[in-house]
């Protein structure tokens, strides 16, 4: 039977774009290997995009999302099975306050045979630009304005990364034929470009033609508004706390550079506005 790669997060903003590059990228490595992608719905719209791939097989887990106290639990349960199953090489993608947990656990010498590198996107681009497409097509519906949420300040700088660059190491770090080098690594990926508070409202008002009478800088009701979709009150601290460097201006180009690694493998290239366009053109709910 043909080694497999398996892609949990199959479905989400990052991993939809490993799904749809790996099949070509081992296919050029000369490699042959079936893709698993770990979804718990098949029915959604990113599944039903990866089953029209050959080579990807969709694999169903009924899972409801997991509260904070059993989080790591999961996690770990699922690390251990990858584990003695033999996997390897692992990709992962973590930020800011989980990836810390993670990489510990992963760092134990239980864990030495598992081959793992971490991926530290330092912000998506669906997150800072996610409020935003959801007003252009309110607009774009009824042809009144709302007031224009932006988690950024006027003036605050950004260097957001667009999920299909974060896709696009991640797949091609597992279709390297020797990730050896990456083996326990921390790379740090961030956009390519700055974006203010100020050029995503230029982005709006060129997508509609409106002129934007109302905007809240530094609004986090995005972040509030998280329980209603699911996620468990404790989250909003959490997320919360990403803005802490965000608003001071230290992730940036020049604050957090994109690990030399990273440069060489698939250096991050999707400026803001290419993702703001991909973002209006689909239904995106934006991202944590
Ligand atoms: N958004 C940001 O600013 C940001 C920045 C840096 C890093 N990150 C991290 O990067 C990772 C990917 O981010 P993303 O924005 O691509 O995520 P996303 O769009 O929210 O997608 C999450 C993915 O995880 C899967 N999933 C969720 N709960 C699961 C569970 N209990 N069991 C199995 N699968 C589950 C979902 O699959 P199904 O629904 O199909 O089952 C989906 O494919 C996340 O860990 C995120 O925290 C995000």
């Amino acid at each position: 039977m043909a080694p497999s790669a398996f892609v949990a997060g199959a479905t989400g903003n990052t991993g939809q774009n490993v799904i749809r590059m790996l099949p070509d990228l081992l296919k050029s490595a000369g490699e042959d290997y079936r893709i698993l992608a770990l979804t718990r719905n098949m029915q959604s719209e990113a599944a039903n995009e990866f089953a029209k791939i050959p080579q990807v097989e969709g694999l169903y887990r009924s899972t409801q999302p997991t509260p904070p106290p059993s989080k790591y639990t999961g996690e770990s349960t699922l690390l251990v099975a990858m584990l003695q199953a033999g996997f390897k090489p692992v990709s992962t993608v973590y930020y800011g306050r989980t990836h810390w947990t993670i990489e510990e656990a992963l760092s134990h010498p239980d864990f030495a045979a598992l081959q793992w590198t971490s991926l530290r996107a330092i912000i998506l681009a669906s997150f800072t630009l996610g409020a935003t497409t959801q007003w252009v097509k309110g607009y774009r519906r009824t042809g009144e304005q709302t007031a224009l949420k932006l988690t950024l300040g006027k003036y605050d700088k950004v260097a957001a990364v667009d999920s299909d660059d974060v896709g696009r190491v991640v797949a091609t770090l597992l279709a390297l034929s020797d990730p050896a080098p990456h083996n326990k690594k921390r790379y740090i990926i961030r956009g390519a470009e700055d974006t203010t508070g100020q050029d995503i409202v230029d982005m709006v008002e060129q997508a509609t033609g409106a002129q934007i009478e109302d905007v809240e800088w530094r609004d986090t009701s995005i972040i509030d508004e998280l329980p209603k979709q699911g996620y468990p009150e404790i989250f909003v601290v959490s997320i919360r706390t990403s803005l802490d460097p965000i608003w001071p201006g230290k992730c940036t180009v020049d604050g957090v550079p994109t690990s030399k690694e990273i440069i060489d493998l698939a250096p991050p290239t999707t400026t803001a506005a290419e993702s703001f366009k991909a973002l209006i053109a689909l239904d995106a709910p934006g991202g944590v």
